[in-house]
């Protein structure tokens, strides 16, 4: 069976009915959410509500228990790695996304350049020449032109998440999905990682899916902005309708309340 046929405005992302559980955790319970390509959606919630599981479920890490998982009309969710039928497809929908790991996760083994070329050489066939001129402009694109010949133990966080950002738009992803990228980071430097994430966005044009509990991040980049809570996305929307509605649980999550619709465990 071949991939469906895409047109302009098929969605990056649609989840219909999404649900996911742990034996008798329920993580997601029935999400459903459509991310227009060439957005910057930030998807909020509290430590431990599911925010990695939904990002594994979109590159077909997890799969989801009921469902489908729409990525650019490709239902992921139905792809199974052990099955050599699903594989290629399952391997050409991976191969669109760019990922930013919640804890940087470079090679610490490899210089910079090694890090940025890496997926290059794994999923291209890309000349030395091309992919040092790539490289390249990767980096520059992240403002650290100059560290191609060090390694990541010399690098100070801020600029480790640089050059993890440039290895995550290595290969032109469609979709570059960043996990906490300001965790661990000061807020200067965080607000300095969202500057990039903007100027990515308005050069590359890519979507842009952000996994963050940083409200003051979500505000800074956002075009759409979900909320997980307890399982659900208790709101979902372009940003400014999302603040306007000003849903209890976002407005605790904003206001740092312990006591309203999210359960502290
Ligand atoms: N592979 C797994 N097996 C069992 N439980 C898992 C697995 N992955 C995640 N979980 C559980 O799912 C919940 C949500 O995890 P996660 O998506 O990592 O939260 P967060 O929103 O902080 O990213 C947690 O309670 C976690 O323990
Ligand atoms: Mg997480």
């Amino acid at each position: 069976m071949s991939a469906p046929k895409q047109r302009d405005d098929t969605p990056a992302v649609v989840l219909e009915n999404v649900s996911k559980s742990f034996g008798s955790h329920t993580v997601l319970d029935g999400v459903n959410l459509t991310i227009p390509r060439g957005t910057i959606c930030v998807m909020l919630g509290p430590s431990g509500t599911g925010k990695s599981v939904l990002l594994r479920c979109l590159v077909g890490l997890l799969r989801p228990d009921t469902g489908r998982v729409l990525v650019f009309g490709e239902n992921v969710a139905e792809l199974d790695e052990k099955r050599a039928r699903d594989r290629d497809r399952l391997f050409a929908v991976r191969r669109r996304f760019g990922m930013l790991f919640q804890d940087g996760a470079l090679f610490d083994d490899m210089s910079v350049f090694d890090n940025v070329a890496f997926p290059m050489r794994l999923h291209t066939k890309m000349r030395e020449d091309e992919i040092r001129e790539k490289v390249r402009d990767r980096l520059a694109r992240v403002g650290v032109a100059h560290a191609e010949d060090k390694f990541p133990s010399e690098l100070s966080g801020g600029m480790r998440k640089r050059v993890a950002f440039a290895r995550a738009i290595a290969i032109d992803p469609d979709i570059v999905l960043c996990d906490e990228p300001s965790s661990g980071l000061d807020p200067v430097m965080s607000a300095t990682l969202d500057e990039l994430i903007l100027e990515l966005h308005r050069t590359l044009g890519m979507t842009f899916i952000i996994i963050s509990h940083d409200t003051a991040e979500a505000r800074m980049v956002a075009q759409y902005i979900g909320m997980l809570a307890n399982g659900k996305l208790v709101t979902f929307g372009p940003a400014d309708q999302v603040f306007a509605e000003n849903h209890p649980a976002l407005e605790q999550f904003f206001t740092r309340q312990t006591v309203g619709p999210i359960k502290v465990v």
